[in-house]
């Protein structure tokens, strides 16, 4: 989708479609009462008898309005302007990119951010605008027919704004590539999307730039380096398991690099301790921190940031066969440490484990892994927030900030000594399960194992990562997160 700024008022703009926020209790925004004006009080008039919605989220199509150039107005609904805050603004201004997806409009002209609130600047509220109608023109087509009436995507969209605001507006487009690889890998089926498919993808992804390299790990690799947990996963699977290693270095030499590492397994079954058929369906899903940590990777390499950055993709299925690891079997990681595996669904942190301790091999100032890890976080935090574990609250506040300016939010859950001990085993170093209770805080204790003398956070997104009920697969987080992140370290100006 094309991505332009436009000084033009938004009453003289021919579009299929000018996008306006309002609000209850607000002013007009300057978009609005231009229109408003051009059009003999027309909004006014129709705020007043509630024609338009202000309602969150709301949205109210207006066509071929007096002295508007464009064929529609379109009026979103931002709530009580006393209300209106950044997450408010995004959902609404997503609810936009829906309408609009869902037409068959191709063009839109938007002035959503023309909204004022609090003490949120102009170009913030562009950057998430212009995010948020990309993000929400996502499709996915990859194994299905598009019918003749479907939705149509749009191909460009303009936003209100001088040319100082390019950087904003190239933000948000990186960003929304991101969002949307993630989103087309995490949608993908596991009979297409294997670890074998996933080290394509990154071949792919590393033959479009330079700046980057790329390694793949096989198996008979991985087994000379000792990753017995990661390989005791993938054992029972016909598909062979694959770490694969994207390097960007485009920071100053010698700056020690962020790692990135993602939870691929492409497919968990549970393995031998099997989900139930409700629990499986969705599984498809749990290499979405793979997704999402190769989606940041695109979005970081075309903005190009100034950052070194290592991402890593410990990618493998668990499935049950003759040859699989049972519950009961100790695997010696690579860092030596055994481990009992009491069930063999707990297999999320197994995989990260070895990555972990394969990625002090690159002398990070940081290490960040994400992962559909746990059951138990999805019940602790929903689907609103990934869930956040660090060994260091620098790192900690600094993610937490990244999340809420690019609203991908992330919540803080302790990560205390206290819980250490829920791992203990009689039969080896640790186990891999905790218990019933904290289970979230367990997994990341077992973690943090592998992480000793490291700045480490963790994000557990298997509440984040896509959207159960509602029928619209992988969100793509926390591609915008991670972004920002690496923004703020690159020194990008906020905008
Ligand atoms: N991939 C799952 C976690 C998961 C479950 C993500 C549901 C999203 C939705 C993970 O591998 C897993 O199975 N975890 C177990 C751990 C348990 C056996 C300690 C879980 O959460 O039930
Ligand atoms: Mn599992
Ligand atoms: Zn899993």
């Amino acid at each position: 989708m094309q991505l332009n700024l436009t000084d033009a008022p938004a009453q003289t703009i021919s579009s299929p479609c000018v996008v306006i926020g309002v609000t209850e209790g607000g002013p007009l925004s300057p978009a609005a009462v231009a229109i408003d004006e051009a059009s003999g009080g027309a909004i006014s008039r129709m705020l007043d008898s509630r024609d338009i919605a202000v309602a969150i989220g709301k949205i109210t199509f207006l066509h071929q309005l007096d002295g508007v150039a464009a064929e529609r107005v379109l009026a979103v609904g931002m709530g009580k302007i006393t209300k209106l805050d950044r997450s408010r603004f995004d959902r609404a201004c997503l609810a936009a990119g829906k309408a609009l997806r869902n037409h068959p409009l191709t063009a839109c002209h938007v002035c959503l951010h023309e909204v004022e609130f609090g003490a949120v600047s102009f170009g913030w509220r562009l950057r998430q605008a212009a995010l948020a109608i990309h993000r929400a023109n996502y499709r996915y087509t990859a194994t299905k027919a598009v019918k003749d009436d479907a939705p149509v995507p749009l191909q460009a969209a303009s936003f209100g704004g001088g040319a100082e605001y390019q950087s904003a507006l190239d933000q948000a487009a990186a960003m929304a590539i991101g969002f949307h690889k993630a989103r087309q890998l995490g949608d993908l089926p596991a009979n297409i999307c294997n670890p074998a498919f996933l080290a394509q993808e990154a071949q792919a992804m590393v033959q479009a730039y330079a700046q980057v390299e790329l390694e793949i790990l096989d198996e008979a690799q991985m087994a000379e380096l000792g990753m017995d947990a990661l390989l005791g996963v993938s054992r029972g699977s016909s598909n062979r398991a694959r770490l694969i290693i994207m390097k960007y270095n485009a920071g100053a030499a010698g700056q020690q690099p962020v790692v990135l590492l993602g939870k691929g397994i492409t497919f968990d079954s549970g393995g031998l301790s099997m989900k139930s058929p409700e629990n499986m369906i969705q599984m498809k899903y749990d290499m979405c921190g793979a997704a999402s940590v190769m989606g940041a990777f695109l979005a970081c390499v075309s903005l190009g940031l100034a950052v070194n950055l290592v991402c890593i993709i410990a990618a493998a299925e668990n499935m049950p066969d003759g040859n699989a690891y049972r519950p009961g079997d100790v695997l010696t990681s690579m860092s030596g440490k055994t481990i009992e595996v009491l069930n063999t669904d707990a297999e999320g942190r197994l995989v990260l484990c070895d990555a972990l301790t394969y990625s002090d091999r690159f002398k990070p100032q940081v290490i960040i892994d994400v992962a559909t890890l746990t059951g138990a976080c999805v019940v602790a935090l929903g689907h609103h927030a990934s869930g956040l574990f660090s060994n260091d609250d620098e790192l900690a506040s600094a993610l937490l900030a990244a999340g809420d300016d690019v609203v991908d939010r992330a919540w803080r859950l302790p990560l205390w000594d206290d819980y250490q001990s829920q791992l203990d085993s009689p039969f080896a170093d640790m186990q891999n399960v905790g218990g019933m209770s904290a289970g979230a805080v367990t997994a990341a204790c077992f973690l943090s194992r592998f992480v000793e003398g490291q700045r480490w956070a963790h994000l557990d997104i298997a509440g984040s990562a896509w959207k159960w009920n509602e029928k619209e697969g992988a969100t793509g987080r926390p591609v915008g997160l991670l972004t920002r992140y690496l923004m703020a370290l690159a020194g990008v100006e906020p905008v």
